[in-house]
C-alpha cells in the first residue's frame, strides 16, 4: 500500500479524493498496489462525507509522516503552495499538481529540487485539464523538434466567445452566464484577462522548447475589449474570434510567446472548438500538426489527470520521470520582433466620405478584402500580409478616426 495526501479540497481536490476512494479497485489493479488517501489538508470543515475522518488543518502532519510518499497539491495560487511543495520534495515525497500558476512561476526550480531529492514532480493537469498533452508532447513526440504550439487554452473565455458568436449575446451577458454555470469565477479576471492561458503557454513553451518562459515574458491580452460588433464583423469575413495562446521557436534559438484574441477562419480546425473545450496544436518537424482536444476544465476531467499523475508517481517511487527544462533568461523571449501577418482592422469616422478616400489612398483598392458600411460609417478589412510595423505605420494615418485591430491566424 502507498499512502497519499491531498492538499486542498476544492473543486479539483474533492474530485481527486472521490476518484481515489470510489474507484480504488481499478486503481489498485493498475498500480499493482492500493493507494490509501491518508490525509486531506484543508482549513475548512467537511462533515458528513464518507472520508471526513481524513481531514487535517496542519501541513506539518503530512510533511513529518514518512509513510506519505505522494502528495497532490490542488490548492491553487503560488503561496503557500510553493513552500508546501518545496518542503514535500525536500522530504523525499513525490508531488503532483494541477496548479498552473505555481508551475508557470516556479516550475524549473521545483523540477530541480525534485531531481536533487530523487523524487518526481508531475503536473499533467496544469494544462488542458483532462487532456493528455504534456506527457504525449514529451514522450510520444520525443523524436521531433517542436517548432510551434498554439491553441485554445482557456475554457471560460472560449465559452463566452462562443455565446457571443452563436447566440449573439453581448460580452457582459455571456460572462454572467458563464458565472451562473460555474465556469467563470466570481472574480473572472484570471480567465478573461488572459492570465490563465498565459500560464499554460509558459508551461507548454518550457516543455516544448526546453527553457522556462515566465508569465511576465508572455505578451498577454484578454477578451474584455471584444464586442459583439467585432464578432459580427469577423463573421462577414468567414472568421470567428478565439483567444489563442501561442509559442513559436525562432531560427536564432529564441522564442515568441503571446496570448491574444485572434481571428480564425471558419475553415481552420480551431474554429470548431466550442464551449468550454480546449484544443492544442503542437507542430513537430516530423509529424506536422498534432491536435489535442478535450475538456480543459472541470472537476472530473482535471481530477482524472491529477490521479493519473499520482498513479504514475506510485509506480515510479524508485525511478525518475524525465520531465524537465532549464531556467529561463531575460532575452530568451523575443516579443519585440517585427512579426509578419495579416491584421483585421475596423476604421470608423464621422467624416465617412473622407475616410473612404484616405483608406484607398493608404491601403489601395486591390489584393485584400474590405467591407464599407456608410450607415455605420465604418470600413472593415483584413490587411495583406506584411510586417506589423508597416501595417501600423499605415494605420498611424488614421489617428483622428476610431481604429481597432485584432490579430489573425490567416
Ligand atoms: N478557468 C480555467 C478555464 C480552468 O476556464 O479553462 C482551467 O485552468
Amino acid at each position: 500500500m502507498i499512502n497519499v495526501a491531498i492538499m486542498g479540497h476544492g473543486v479539483v481536490g474533492s474530485g481527486v479524493a472521490e476518484i481515489l476512494i470510489n474507484h480504488s479497485d481499478r486503481i489498485t489493479e493498475k498500480v499493482k498496489t492500493p493507494l490509501n488517501v491518508k490525509y486531506i489538508l484543508d482549513l475548512r470543515d467537511f462533515d458528513g462525507l464518507s472520508y471526513s475522518d481524513k481531514f487535517i488543518k496542519d501541513f506539518n502532519i503530512i510533511l513529518n509522516d514518512s509513510e506519505v510518499k505522494v502528495v497532490a497539491e490542488v490548492m491553487g495560487g503560488v503561496n503557500p503552495a510553493y513552500d508546501f511543495v518545496k518542503s514535500c520534495l525536500k522530504a523525499g515525497k513525490s508531488v503532483v499538481t494541477s496548479n498552473k500558476e505555481l508551475v508557470a512561476a516556479k516550475g524549473a526550480e521545483l523540477i530541480k529540487i525534485a531531481e536533487e531529492n530523487n523524487v518526481n514532480f508531475l503536473f499533467e493537469a496544469s494544462v488542458g485539464g483532462g487532456i493528455p498533452i504534456l506527457r504525449p508532447m514529451v514522450q510520444c513526440l520525443a523524436a521531433n523538434e517542436i517548432t510551434e504550439i498554439s491553441g485554445i487554452l482557456n475554457g471560460t473565455t472560449n465559452y463566452i466567445l462562443n455565446k457571443m458568436i452563436v447566440d449573439n449575446m453581448d460580452f457582459d451577458s455571456a460572462l454572467k452566464l458563464a458565472q451562473d454555470k460555474g465556469y467563470a469565477e466570481k472574480n473572472p479576471a484570471a480567465d478573461i484577462e488572459g492570465h490563465d492561458a498565459c500560464r499554460k503557454v509558459c508551461i507548454l513553451a518550457a516543455l516544448g522548447f526546453g527553457k522556462h518562459v515566465y508569465p511576465e515574458q508572455v505578451k498577454t491580452e484578454g477578451i474584455t475589449d471584444i464586442t459583439l460588433d467585432d464578432v459580427e464583423a469577423a463573421d462577414t469575413f468567414g472568421c470567428v474570434i478565439k483567444l489563442i495562446g501561442q509559442a513559436k521557436k525562432l531560427a536564432d534559438g529564441r522564442v515568441t510567446a503571446h496570448v491574444r484574441p485572434t481571428l480564425v477562419s471558419r475553415d481552420h480546425i480551431l474554429s470548431g472548438v466550442n464551449g468550454v473545450f480546449n484544443a492544442i496544436l503542437v507542430n513537430g518537424d516530423q509529424t506536422g500538426d498534432v491536435m489535442f482536444y478535450g475538456k480543459g476544465a472541470g472537476k472530473e476531467a482535471t481530477a482524472s489527470a491529477v490521479v493519473a499523475d499520482i498513479m504514475d508517481c506510485a509506480k515510479h517511487l524508485e525511478a525518475r520521470k524525465y520531465l524537465s527544462w532549464e531556467d529561463g533568461s531575460d532575452n530568451y523571449v523575443a516579443n519585440d520582433i517585427d512579426e509578419k501577418g495579416k491584421l483585421f482592422v475596423r476604421l470608423k469616422s464621422d467624416n465617412y466620405d473622407e475616410l473612404v478616400t484616405r483608406f484607398h489612398s493608404v491601403f489601395g483598392t486591390e489584393g485584400f478584402h474590405y467591407v464599407k458600411n456608410q450607415f455605420t460609417k465604418e470600413i472593415t478589412f483584413i490587411t495583406e500580409e506584411d510586417f506589423e510595423s508597416n501595417i501600423n505605420k499605415k494605420l498611424a494615418e488614421f489617428k483622428d478616426c476610431q481604429v481597432k485591430t485584432i490579430h489573425t491566424m490567416l
